[in-house]
């Protein structure tokens, strides 16, 4: 469509305004029909960008440069008028300065290139709790995965009326083409020191240049529905979070919602699509990695999954770890940085099979095919960030209400990472305050998610939302402790701590995770619905005896009571480095609830 498709008069003119600055050849409007996405696919196809899989229906290959394979949060910025408002979390820098460089770089950045225009919903378009995006990119790459991610085109643009607010978000993979050339197979970005990935929070805008990346481009996903969506939700008084959102079914049939907060690359998209180990119990999947919640009527949270798509971590992925994420990305599916093979199927480490002959990995060189499901070490087919971008209605475990625009109210939060030590299997706060202390100090093990001279260490995390809150993060505590009381207790989801990857002394596994995290998941439901299976500790709320599913698991009674008991010397370390190294880097934005918490905690454990 053209930019007469846009009948909202502000929206039409921040388009041409745009397309004034970057000078693309052609502006299109996109209209979310299939018959388009085909077309940009062929398109990429075409420039050599993308390879389709003669294994997967309607799926392609790409790979991006080496130096565009994740996030990067060095240069991603929160540019608050006000220093002190993006907080110590965050990278700052002066919004007009900003915008000075950027207009520079955006100038001209589109020739030879087509200006998209997507409009797009977060959460089902109509709810009372999504929010309208326009993402105007110069890549038919992004606009084919915002198409998975979002809802987009014509139903969008009449959602949004003649005067509906949007967030206007700019994306430019900063690579203008001179006349007559084309991208040749190269995947187009700019270099590492050109790279912005900006928020301007009192503006609302998103502005994006130099990386085509997920994470850095697809621009509804963290830079909308966390960084802004979080300073939106503080100020009218909602949650935006690093969460997935499951559904549970007893072997009573009885139902209930949980979300979960955990780091990047932790297995969210596995527990969101787990099978039980437990018999009788079901888990479906209505998001899995973020969720929007606001307060229904009758006083409770209810949460929506802002996408449509999942943007998953593809090594590690198999029908062991993920058979509902397996049978998702079986056709329509985006890879990238995924291992070819001469079949035309992709390939990743951790994938449960070899593959034979030559692969190609994800640089595009050929190498010889690895045996087993693993490559030698150092000799990677695919990125650790590879990634699969497929429709969230392709996976077989999708909650029938997962499109329901009033969304699902929830009884649980969890907050959770990769801790080796101290933190147990489970825990549950004892109050909501409490519950907010926990995630305060959720820390995890780095993983490849990002580019980061970290990664493998344990760094805090506090709700998992580190490089995600598009604000101080003392006022996001703040924020979740005034959410405390806007609803009685016995109204507001019950808040637990789990870990799934404590490891013993010659650094095992003592917990199989995966299917077996159904076990912690019905302890959890059955604490929400009031069954005495617990018993009170110094650190909250922790199973009986027993109370834990062991039928059936692999692992000894001696580990089982050492990932279920209160490792007291740990956590006095614990919270001596919270006192030390984390809580006071909030300064006095501290809430004092927190150090409250922190105090009462040390007492108990005296
Ligand atoms: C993601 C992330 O891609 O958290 O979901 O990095
Ligand atoms: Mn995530």
């Amino acid at each position: 469509m053209t930019v007469n498709a846009l009948k909202h008069p502000k929206a039409k003119a921040w388009v041409e305004e745009i397309a004034k600055l970057c000078a693309p050849d052609e502006v299109y409007v996109c209209d979310g029909s299939q018959a388009e996405y085909d077309r940009l696919m062929k398109s990429l196809v075409d420039a050599g960008l993308g390879t389709p899989l003669k294994k997967r229906p309607g799926s392609v290959l790409f790979r991006s440069q080496p130096s565009d394979v994740a996030r990067v949060e060095d240069r991603t910025y929160i540019a608050s008028k006000k220093e002190a408002d993006a907080g110590p979390t965050n990278h700052w820098i002066n919004p007009d300065e900003l915008k000075k460089t950027l207009n520079g770089l955006y100038a001209g950045c589109m020739k030879g290139r087509t200006m998209y225009v997507i409009p797009f919903s977060m959460g089902p378009v109509g709810s009372n709790i999504a929010k309208i995006g326009i993402e105007i990119s110069d890549s038919a790459y992004v606009a084919c995965n915002m198409d998975i991610m979002t809802r987009v085109g014509t139903k969008v643009l009449d959602a949004l009326g003649t005067d509906g607010e949007f967030i206007p978000c700019l994306h430019s993979v900063g690579k203008p083409l001179a006349a007559g050339e084309s991208d040749k197979g190269q995947w187009p970005c700019a270099d590492m020191a050109n790279k912005y990935i900006a928020h301007f929070p009192e503006t609302r805008e998103i502005w994006s240049y130099g990386s085509g990346y997920g994470g850095n481009a697809l621009l509804g996903k963290k830079c909308f529905a966390l960084r802004i969506a979080s300073v939106l939700a503080r100020d009218e008084g909602w949650l935006a979070e690093h969460m997935l959102i499951l559904k549970l079914t007893n072997p009573e049939g009885k139902v209930k919602y949980v979300t979960g907060a955990f780091p990047s690359a932790c297995g969210k998209t596995n527990l969101a699509m787990l099978i039980p180990t437990v018999p009788g119990w079901k888990v479906e999947t209505i998001g899995d990695d973020i969720a929007w919640m606001k307060f229904g009527e009758d006083g409770r949270l209810y949460a929506i999954n802002p996408e449509a798509g999942f943007f998953g971590v593809a090594p590690g992925t198999n029908t062991d770890s993920n058979r509902n994420a397996m049978e998702s990305i079986k056709e329509n599916t985006i890879f990238t940085n995924c291992g070819l093979t001469e079949d035309g199927d992709i390939w990743w480490e951790g994938i449960g099979y070899g593959a034979k002959g030559e692969l190609v990995d994800w640089k595009g060189n050929k190498k010889p095919a690895p045996a087993k499901d693993k490559s030698p070490k150092g000799e990677e087919i695919a990125h650790p960030n590879a990634r699969f971008t497929a429709p969230a209605r392709q996976c077989p475990c999708i909650a029938k209400e997962w499109e329901d625009p009033k969304g699902v109210p929830i009884s649980a939060f969890l907050f959770g990472g990769r801790r080796p030590g101290t933190i147990p299997l489970v825990h549950q706060s004892r109050d909501w305050n409490h519950g907010v202390f926990l995630g305060s100090i959720v820390g995890s093990e780095v993983t490849a998610a990002v580019i980061s001279d970290q990664v493998g260490q344990v760094r805090r995390d506090p709700f998992a939302m580190l490089p995600f809150c598009g604000y101080h993060m003392g006022d996001y505590f703040q924020h979740w402790i005034n959410v405390g009381k806007r609803a009685p207790a016995d109204k507001l989801p019950k808040i637990f701590y789990v870990n799934w990857f404590r490891k013993d002394a010659g650094g095992n596994f003592m917990w199989p995770g995966y299917g077996d995290n159904s076990r912690v998941l019905a302890w959890i439901f059955d604490r929400c619905d009031g069954k005495d299976n617990a018993v009170e500790t110094e650190i909250g709320f922790m199973p009986k005896d027993g109370a834990i599913s062991a039928q059936g698991l692999s692992v000894s009674p001696a580990a089982l009571k050492e990932i279920l008991s209160v490792d007291k010397e740990g956590w006095k370390k614990e919270i001596a480095d919270i006192r030390k190294n984390h809580y006071p880097k909030f300064g006095s934005k501290l809430p004092k609830e927190l150090s409250a918490e922190l105090d009462k905690l040390e007492a108990r454990l005296k």
